[in-house]
């Protein structure tokens, strides 16, 4: 684009200044600077944002912001936007807030002023109704402001709390994020990291050696691979900074704008109807045998398309989206390949998050059950698997978005009832002909219920083979279910994505409430 000159010098001086005050907000903290940043595998700030937003799309804010930092000789190092990018562009068309703190100008760090340029971004993005997207990468609080810098961060916190399902918000870290830092993103909805370059904790390694003694190196403290298996603080990690913003800009064509809007729709080739004949051995018939539930997830999805969520964390159960006739759906699956697909303490953390990030957002939840109860153990028991399995049931049982269910397999125990059961409201409760709906498994119900007859039998195990067969004649099938209403369709196999589909489109007007309260009392 050609910027056109003005035929009055005083004028063309003004102009002139504005360019050169552009170009010099553009550069940071300096070519120095800038190639150390590249050298270290990172790109700049400006170029995640380009790379992030539609091409042209970014409208810069504050540009001319700078500190107020007047100790440490600080108010003779003073650069244009002080550290973070912030503004707004758009993304596949839609309109999305951003902020990149710069790491080029002292360390990213953050200052008050720099702390105002965030709040801007998010009141902005509160008012007008659309998602924002933080791209951090900072060495923490800017020390040579002190409490100043500490009270930024904790403005910083609140709007992230009253943003919280109002607006989505997503945080990928392409840096260092540590100390209380790690709070802001904690609270967003999104966590992506790249693999490599970027680390959070509260506390780092040299702290933890004075305090603990323990040695541990950035990475594997704090590093991706880190908070995608072992503390599930990140929901999505990813090879490099490219792949990180293609990614965030994917996740965001599930997510409506805000919580008053629905997620937005995109025209697939793929029929609605389509039969899915490969599901119909997809399930093994014995209960024990192990298979990959996102078989059937990407068998029902458009294209066949799943964007899956903490796919590294509790692997036992897989949550992520897909869209069925164009529109997206929240899935949450028991994976039968990881711990038989039982429920623990991590698991049911995992998914009662995505359900209320569903629920507040409202995108419908699909629900595939085979779980075979909840993981026994003291582990289990003293880790809190009474509390946190709690959460995955209040998550499902206060949720008001369409609620669809397939029982693919097993439902057994306490977690039919959590699994998004028709008596916690669930809309429409599927079940393939080979599901089993019990207490318990056939064997250990045989164990209980007949111990006395199994001890005076004289061919114990004849005994328990006829046993067991009754117990699964009577149980071990959908039918007792649906003869009570809790299971309103069996279903072939092959018809998983029209039934779903179906189920989808009858609930597509659906409104419930729950009664109106300052707020429920979630067990924590
Ligand atoms: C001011 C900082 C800074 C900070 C880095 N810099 N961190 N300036 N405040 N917190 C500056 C450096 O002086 C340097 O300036 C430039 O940023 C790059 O830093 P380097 O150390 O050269 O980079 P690198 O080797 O890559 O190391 C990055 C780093 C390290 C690991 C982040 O800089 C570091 O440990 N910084 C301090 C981190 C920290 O303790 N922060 C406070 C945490 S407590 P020049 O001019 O040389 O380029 C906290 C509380 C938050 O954040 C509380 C919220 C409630």
């Amino acid at each position: 684009m050609v910027t056109p000159t003005s035929s009055d010098p005083e004028l063309q001086n003004k102009l002139d200044e504005l360019e050169a005050k552009l170009a010099q907000a553009r550069e940071g903290g300096g070519e120095a600077r800038t190639e150390r940043q590249h050298a270290a595998g990172k790109l700049t700030a400006r170029e995640r944002v380009e790379l992030f937003v539609d091409t042209g799309s970014f409208v810069e804010l504050d540009a001319f912001v700078v500190h107020q930092c007047r100790d440490f000789g600080m108010e003779k190092q003073q650069i244009l936007g002080d550290g973070v990018i912030t503004g707004h562009g758009t993304v596949d068309g839609r309109l999305v807030f951003v902020f990149a703190q710069d790491f080029t100008v002292f360390g990213g760090s953050l200052s008050g002023a720099y702390a105002r340029k965030i709040c801007k971004v998010m009141d902005l993005a509160m008012k007008n109704g659309a998602p924002v997207v933080g791209l951090n990468d900072s060495g923490g609080a800017r020390i040579q402001e002190g409490v100043v810098s500490l009270g930024g961060y904790a403005d910083i916190f609140l709007k992230n709390t009253l943003a919280s399902g109002v607006i989505p918000q997503i945080s990928a870290i392409m840096g260092p994020c540590a100390g209380g830092a790690v709070y802001s993103p904690a609270i967003t909805d999104f966590i992506a990291m790249v693999e490599g370059t970027s680390y959070m904790f509260v506390t780092g390694p040299d702290v933890i050696k004075t305090v603990t003694h323990e040695e541990v190196d950035k990475e594997s403290l704090g590093g991706a691979s880190a908070h995608r298996s072992k503390s599930g603080v990140c929901h999505f990690s990813v090879p490099d900074e490219a792949t990180c913003l293609a990614l965030l800009r994917e996740l965001l064509g599930f997510l409506p704008s805000n919580n008053v809007e629905d997620p937005p729709v995109r025209a697939t080739d793929d029929p609605w109807d389509r039969e899915t004949p490969e599901l119909t051995d997809a399930v093994p018939a014995n209960p024990n045998k192990p298979y990959d539930i996102r078989t059937i997830i990407r068998s029902v999805a458009d294209d066949g398309f799943f964007l899956e969520v903490h796919e590294h964390y509790a692997m036992n159960i897989v949550v992520g989206y897909v869209r069925v006739d164009g529109r997206p759906v929240g899935i949450i699956a028991n994976q039968p390949q990881h711990l038989a697909g039982c429920l623990d303490v991590d698991s049911s953390i995992k998914g009662a998050r995505f359900v209320r990030f569903c629920d507040a957002f409202n995108i419908p939840i699909l629900t595939l059950v085979d779980v075979p109860g909840f993981l026994p153990g003291t582990q289990q028991e003293w880790g809190g698997i009474i509390k946190h399995g709690a959460k995955l049931l209040y998550a499902f049982a206060e949720a008001t978005v369409p609620k669809i269910t397939l029982i693919t397999r097993k439902a057994y125990g306490g977690a039919y009832d959590v699994m998004n059961s028709k008596h916690i409201r669930a809309d429409v409760n599927l079940a393939y002909p080979h599901a089993e709906i019990a207490v318990m498994g056939a064997d250990g119900a045989v164990n209980i219920i007949h111990r006395r007859a199994l001890k005076e039998a004289d061919d114990p195990e004849a005994r328990r083979a006829e046993l067991v067969a009754e117990y699964r004649e009577t149980f071990a099938n959908p039918y007792k279910a649906a003869e009570l209403g809790y299971i309103d369709r069996v279903i072939h196999p092959a018809r998983t994505r029209r039934e779903i589909a179906l189920a989808l489109r009858m609930t597509r007007g659906k409104r419930d409430d729950n009664p109106a309260k300052k707020h429920g009392n979630i067990p924590l």
